[in-house]
């Protein structure tokens, strides 16, 4: 399922390095804002009418992690989006995670339409959304 997303959409999906060491990796592809796509389940191909670059997944190794290799991904993110006419990006924030996208641009949306989907990934998860226009 990974591999079905990296290959979606290969130039939102990067390998997270510092130097010469690859310390994560991150994934995302087109998108619509306000559809959360199931967990661990294929895409099976991306929508005619993308309107956002939806983040799927970014992990970064403990010894890596707080160099920054997320901001950088999120800049990178953006520029594609620009660069393809989507003016949004948008990801589920689980493991509390919410503060670090916040810093990032992201803000939490609320709407009861989501919850179903949302209580499929964990209780904390929220849905985030940051324009692409605007600097974090
Ligand atoms: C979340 C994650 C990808 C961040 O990667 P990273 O490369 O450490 O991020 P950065 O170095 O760009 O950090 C940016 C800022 O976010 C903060 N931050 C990092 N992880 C955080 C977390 N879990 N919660 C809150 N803030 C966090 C950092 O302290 C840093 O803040 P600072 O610049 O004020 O010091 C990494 O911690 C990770 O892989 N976590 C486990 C998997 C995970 O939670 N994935 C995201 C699911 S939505």
């Amino acid at each position: 399922m990974l591999a079905e997303k990296a290959g979606l959409c290969p130039e939102a999906c990067r390998k997270l390095v510092r130097g010469e060491e690859m310390i994560g990796y991150a994934l995302a592809h087109p998108w619509r804002l306000f559809d959360i796509p199931r967990l661990d389940s294929y895409l099976l191909a991306l929508p005619p009418d993308p309107d956002c670059l939806y983040l799927h997944d970014i992990a970064v190794l403990p010894e890596g992690r707080g160099s920054g290799a997320a901001g950088r991904y999120v800049d990178h993110l953006r520029a594609t989006a620009r660069s393809r006419g989507l003016a949004s990006l948008a990801c589920v924030s689980v493991y509390g995670t919410s503060r670090l996208w916040r810093a990032f641009g992201f803000e939490i949306i609320v709407d009861p339409r989501l919850e179903a989907a949302l209580r499929g990934y964990d209780e904390s998860a929220t849905y985030m959304v940051a324009r692409v226009e605007e600097s974090p």
